[in-house]
């Protein structure tokens, strides 16, 4: 199933929020469609915003183009602007966005009809070294697993999450393949419930073996049952390897470490920040209230209950075991230097 789909002019977008009950598409022909899409999660998880925002560029790109030569760049550059502030967490975004604009700083001197062609090509470009890069994290993380493994995964970063195969779900996928997985578990992530709706679907479609657990049994799970791994995905990670992943990451970490099980982070380079040195830099999304006063629709606490709702948290990079990259495994003391392409 594709999470994004590019056809004549449009940009088509799984989306997530209906998931799984309903497997439709968005159709966007507007970046300001695709800014929507990724401010309500219809897409989301770090690789597919960058994605989604690269082919957003496109999209502003076509519009502009239509409406004249003039101020073509500098329109450009207003929607790029919007396009990378639609969430501020997952360096991916802005790391997408600044590809394409470095594409189109390159064919300045060119028509808009060629700058537009120059950044699709871009686009796809980027969505296939994403699945190409994910299918490289799952070959280097399967490795790090022992034969009948049991695994947590927290949130969704699989295939929906990136543009195919997934980080931690691709290593779990992989693993899958090479018969090490007994179970994965999946924390149901709330308040919007990526793990419950979003990794239970992926793994059953492909007849990998998934258990539930809300994210409050994940401590009993861990002495009780016992884990080999607990394998997460990331939204930034800092020079430090301090990392910015979905709410709930921290509480597994801390877990995982007093349990004296492996910690691991799978992500390609997209999500690496060397510019960060720390993870006190990353900006954390602060969510609406609704997401947590109410489930599937209704409300569950009084009316006028305060709600604080960070969309993620950070992890020091000290609880982290490895970081499994594109390139390679990472082990600490993490000192990440090495930058993606185009940053
Ligand atoms: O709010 P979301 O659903 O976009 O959060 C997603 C996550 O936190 C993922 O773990 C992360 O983006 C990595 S996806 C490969």
């Amino acid at each position: 199933m594709e999470t994004l789909r590019w056809e004549n002019g449009t940009l088509y977008i799984l989306d997530q929020t209906a998931l799984p009950l309903q497997v439709s598409y968005l159709a966007a022909k507007d970046y300001r469609k695709v800014v929507e899409a990724i401010r309500r999660l219809a897409v989301r998880g770090a690789p597919a915003i960058g994605v989604a925002a690269a082919y957003a560029v496109v999209l502003a790109a076509l519009e502009f183009g239509r409406e004249g030569a003039g101020g073509f760049l500098a329109r450009l550059e207003t929607a790029a602007n919007e396009i990378r502030k639609a969430r501020p967490t997952a360096v991916n975004l802005d790391w997408g966005v600044r590809r394409q604009l470095a594409v189109a700083g390159e064919k300045r001197s060119c028509a808009p009809q060629e700058i537009v062609e120059a950044l699709l090509a871009e686009a796809a470009a980027i969505a296939a070294a994403d699945q190409e890069g994910n299918k490289a994290i799952g070959m280097h993380g399967a490795a790090l697993l022992p034969r009948g493994a049991s695994v947590l995964t927290h949130c969704n970063a699989g295939s929906l999450a990136t543009s195919g195969y997934g980080t931690a779900l691709g290593i779990i996928r992989s693993a899958h393949a090479a018969g090490k997985i007994k179970m994965v578990y999946a924390g149901e992530t709330r308040p919007l419930l990526q793990g419950a709706r979003l990794t239970c679907f992926e793994l059953r479609r492909d007849g990998i073996p998934v258990t539930l657990i809300t994210d409050s049994m994940a401590g009993y799970l861990m002495a009780r049952k016992g884990l080999d791994a607990v394998i997460v995905g990331a939204d930034r990670i800092a020079a430090n390897g301090d990392t910015a992943n979905k709410i709930g990451t921290y509480s597994l970490a801390v877990l995982a470490n007093y349990h004296g099980v492996p910690f691991y982070v799978a992500a390609p380079f997209s999500t690496v920040d060397p510019d960060m040195p720390g993870g006190a830099g990353i900006p954390i999304e602060e969510r609406g209230a609704e997401e947590v006063t109410h489930f599937a629709g209704e409300p569950v606490a009084a009316a006028g209950t305060v709600v604080w709702n960070p969309s993620f948290d950070l992890t020091p990079g000290q609880l982290i075991t490895a970081i499994i990259t594109e390139k390679g495994v990472i082990y600490p003391p993490y000192h990440i230097t090495d930058r993606a392409d185009g940053r």
